[in-house]
């Protein structure tokens, strides 16, 4: 990690106690379920492989979707469209979306609302961060790790442009860095 750009937010020691928490509240909730974990590329895929060998006990199937938002900017466009769609079909099945972080709020919302109208049982949302302050619509985690401020954060699957995503820490990006 270069801390010239970065400020360590969140430890990879404090990382993984949280994910197994959020691991154990899952595996209670779904016990005795058939789960479709759906991640969201390419932001979740650090964190789901971590989250789903903390869900013991439960029955899980693991899909994909990938969907652009950012580019590589550091604003959100409130535009969403779907790169890559699940292989498999939600109909009948109890999904649990999984997400870095939640922003706006504009993402998960529609692909709650795509997966409902496709016919899921079920649909919830377990995010690893949430900007609760960002929020443009209805949208709140059913399984949060940490609530943040308004930084532009990186690491553990966030990215910047495409970089950081491999940092094992959750970090605060530098201003300087996405202002220059
Ligand atoms: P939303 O639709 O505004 O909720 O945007 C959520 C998406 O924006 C996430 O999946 C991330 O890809 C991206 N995003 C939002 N905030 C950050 C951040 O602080 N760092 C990196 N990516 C972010
Ligand atoms: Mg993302």
């Amino acid at each position: 990690m270069n801390l010239n750009e970065v400020e360590i937010l969140y430890s990879q020691a404090q990382i993984e106690v949280r994910v197994a928490e959020l691991g154990r509240q899952i595996a209670a909730d779904y016990a005795g379920k058939d789960l479709l974990v759906l991640g969201i590329l390419k932001g979740a895929f650090i964190f789901m492989a971590d989250l789903i060998r903390k869900i013991e006990g439960v029955n899980l199937q693991l899909d994909f979707m990938s969907v652009s938002s950012y580019g590589a900017s550091s604003q959100s466009s409130g535009e969403v469209r779907i790169l890559k769609d699940l292989d498999s079909s939600v109909e009948g099945k109890h999904v649990l979306v999984v997400e870095d972080i939640i922003d706006t709020g504009l993402t998960l919302g529609y692909i709650r609302e795509l997966l409902l109208k496709r016919g899921a049982l079920s649909v919830k949302l377990c995010c690893f961060l949430d900007k609760p302050s960002r929020r443009k619509g209805p949208v709140t985690p059913d399984y949060l790790g940490y609530a943040v401020e308004d930084h532009f954060v990186v690491g553990y699957g966030l990215d910047y442009a495409e970089r950081y995503r491999y940092y094992p820490a959750v970090c605060i990006l530098k201003p300087w860095v996405y202002e220059k």
